[in-house]
């Protein structure tokens, strides 16, 4: 896309942290880029975006993001290649979601040219900060909060959309074991699953707590009504291995739409990997580890990439599952990345 700046201000940093960072050994999102994008709505429309140097925001504490969590969010990366272009992996997607969910959460729409034009800009300027190398990324947090001066239950007048930018590079640092969630759930039919609304991660904090003291690191959400289906893991999509199938769930009103998921199932097809996109019970899970056949489980997500998981519990139970010289997640991971990176051919056009 072309990039018109005449629709950004910029105001750039005279000092960079960057000779001061360690960018070998990162924790995901505690370090961020000098510069930050920044763009207001008030009177109906959004006005001019700014670049400008990573630094805090001053709202009112009536604002109504405090109040009501009006407020949305996306997960995108940057990647370096050997020749040091920088590439985005479908930022289309990111863009009609940030909307989508912003939709949900009677946000009004924030414009395409001001958000590709914006998160080019801010990329050219803290370029310095995208590392080279498998598995090194700058993490981009795309968000929308509500800035409205007042505390009545009615969507805000005013907003702000940010972009900062973090380097990043795994988001485990350990081995990853999920629970399966027998009373808690991330979402209900005509709620706001599918959204990513800030308020969706944050009511995971205390089930992952509670499960993190019986050493799982994340849950696996079941559905709202049964807790019989398997739906989505905290941070990420899930994907199973029985034998030679591939299982994931549906996308619905409870289920984000995840972009690293659905580029999963479309490399499956591409290499025939036999790939269902069907609800996927407890029970089959179950069954298929006491009998062997459940290979692989795996999260899929931006900022998860593809994370294998080793084991699951259930009901007072821990599974372990087999450790596999050739696992779908690696091949898949390495699939994925090397379009990422620029190391692969483009065919489905996903590379920006
Ligand atoms: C992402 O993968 O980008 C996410 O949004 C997960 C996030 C909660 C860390």
């Amino acid at each position: 896309m072309k990039t018109d700046t005449s629709s950004l201000e910029i105001i750039k940093s005279t000092t960079s942290k960057l000779d001061q960072t360690k960018l070998d050994k990162l924790v995901f999102g505690e370090i961020f880029t000098d510069h930050m994008l920044e763009c207001d709505y008030e009177n109906g429309k959004w006005k001019t975006p700014k670049i400008k140097p990573y630094g805090p925001i001053e709202l009112m504490p009536s604002a109504k993001v405090f109040h009501y969590g009006q407020a949305v969010f996306e997960g995108m990366k940057a990647f370096k290649d050997e020749d040091d272009k920088i590439w985005l992996f479908r930022p289309e997607e990111n863009f009609k979601r940030i909307n989508v969910s912003g939709a949900r959460l009677a946000i009004p729409e924030f414009p395409k040219d001001y958000f590709f034009n914006g998160l080019e800009e801010l990329l050219k300027i803290d370029k310095e900060w995208i590392q080279k190398g498998f598995g090194n990324s700058l993490y981009i947090r795309p968000f929308v909060i509500a800035t409205e001066e007042c505390v009545s239950a009615a969507p805000s007048t005013k907003y702000k959309f940010m972009i900062i930018c973090s380097p990043a590079q795994a988001y485990y640092s350990g081995e990853v074991r999920v629970k399966f969630s027998e009373t808690f759930s991330r979402a209900a039919d005509g709620g706001v699953g599918y959204a990513k609304a800030a308020g969706n991660y944050a009511a995971q904090f205390h089930p992952t707590n509670l499960a993190k003291e019986e050493g799982f690191q994340q849950i696996v959400w079941t559905d709202a009504n049964t807790h019989e289906y398997l739906e989505e893991a905290g941070t990420m999509n899930i994907f199973f291995r029985v034998g030679d199938k591939l299982l994931t769930a549906p996308t619905s009103d409870r289920i984000l739409d995840g972009v690293t998921r659905k580029s999963i199932i479309t490399l499956a097809e591409e290499f025939n990997i036999p790939v269902e996109v069907r609800k996927v019970s407890v029970k089959e899970i179950v069954e298929a580890a006491r009998k062997g056949e459940l290979k692989e489980m795996f999260g899929a997500g931006t900022a998860a990439v593809i994370n294998p998981i080793v084991g699951f519990g259930h009901k007072g139970e821990k599974f372990e599952l087999p450790k596999l010289e050739d696992t779908y997640a690696s091949f898949f991971k390495d699939k994925l990345m090397k379009i990422q990176y620029n190391q692969a051919e483009d065919r489905y056009g996903w590379r920006y």
